[in-house]
């Protein structure tokens, strides 16, 4: 990964310095690019919540081949990871790569690697165009995510998206927040309990799953609940919509009693390795997504950076298991985490 890393800090120059760390410091307001928006905080604090984590290390215990494996929402998995949904290369990477080469690379080395790839949506037409064709040359295995478009877009979009056979719909509801696609006047809103209603049957009708990503409350969550949506992702859209938001580490446990075993439960948000993955396991998520470091791994190098990243990933999550004594991602809980 160093050489895909010193490739890709030379391609995104003046969007990304690719980071030791990729914790939101270096690139604090800069939006578009890939950093967090005004002062950076919410970016920071997705960072800063996890590291707070720490683990209980024990090696005397049976677990001595630690399976990663998961089955959700249609999808085997090699491992509990999703590649967050991430679009505009040009204007947030320096049009360091076309955005189908892009998707294409996300998508399919997410898929190469037993995870599964996310597309992101905006106003120019060519994100959802590489998205499209991305998911149609893996015969729909991905998530396409569409923004709360007002209107017909929305469904337009949906239909659009799912038709190469999505098995889920994603919809990144905190988009309302993106002040920028209202000026460029492509409005998207807030949606009410009746919109996400609608939806969730329009989608269930045709045979799919909902879900939606930006709660970051017990109350929104307890609405996708009551509204039938299937999935929520606890999300802050990486510090990109609204600044000093909690990190979303702290709010996932509050939100994952109040609708487990009602909801599937997904996080982002400053996921960086395998032992981050299993500490957001541990606070009460299913599976996570990972947006800027795939972005990274795609830019410099292509479906095999991708893949070679997830793979660390999992090598990183099975050691970690190993020595949490944790044989398959069941065992995975709250007491393995260090509470003094
Ligand atoms: C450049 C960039 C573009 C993004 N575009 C989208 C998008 O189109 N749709 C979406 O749901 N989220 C989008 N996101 C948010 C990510 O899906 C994800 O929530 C976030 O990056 C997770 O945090 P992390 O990057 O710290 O892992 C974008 C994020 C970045 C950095």
């Amino acid at each position: 990964m160093n050489d895909v890393r010193k490739l890709a800090r030379e391609r995104m120059k003046g969007f990304c310095r690719v980071c030791p760390v990729c914790d939101g410091r270096a690139c604090a307001g800069e939006v578009p690019g890939m950093g967090g928006l005004v002062t950076g905080a919410s970016f920071r604090n997705n960072v800063t919540a996890l590291a707070a984590q720490r683990l209980n290390m024990t090696a005397l215990h049976d677990a001595r081949e630690p399976k990663t494996q998961l089955s959700l929402l249609g999808f085997d998995m090699e491992l509990p990871v999703l590649a967050a949904p991430i679009g505009g290369v040009s204007f947030n990477m320096g049009d360091s790569m076309s955005e189908d080469d892009y998707i294409h690379a996300v998508v399919s080395g997410s898929r190469a690697a037993g995870a599964v790839g996310c597309t992101g949506d905006g106003v120019p037409p060519f994100i959802v165009d590489g998205a499209e064709a991305a998911l149609r040359a893996e015969n729909g295995y991905g998530i396409p995510f569409v923004k709360p478009w007002e209107g017909k877009e929305l469904y337009d979009k949906a239909e659009r998206l799912l038709a190469p056979g999505c098995p889920v719909l994603g919809v990144d509801v905190d988009a309302a927040g993106l002040i920028t696609l209202r000026k460029m006047g492509r409005p998207v809103a807030p949606m009410s309990q009746k919109e996400l209603e609608d939806l969730a049957s329009f989608v269930h009708d045709a045979g799919r799953k909902l879900m939606i990503k930006g709660v970051m409350t017990t109350e929104a969550a307890r609405r996708a609940v009551d509204a039938g949506v299937d999935a929520i992702v606890v999300s802050n859209h990486g510090g990109r919509v609204l600044d000093h938001c909690p990190g979303t580490a702290e709010v996932l446990p509050a939100i994952a009693e109040a609708v487990r075993g009602h909801i599937h439960i997904l996080v982002d948000g400053g996921i960086r390795t395998g032992v981050d993955v299993l500490k957001m396991l541990a606070l009460g998520a299913e599976a996570v997504l990972i947006g800027r470091p795939v972005s990274v791994a795609a830019i410099g190098g292509g479906l095999e950076g991708v893949k070679a990243y997830f793979e660390g990933i999992k090598g990183q999550l099975t050691q970690a298991m190993l020595l949490t004594g944790c044989a398959s991602l069941g065992d995975i809980n709250e007491s393995i985490l260090y509470r003094g």
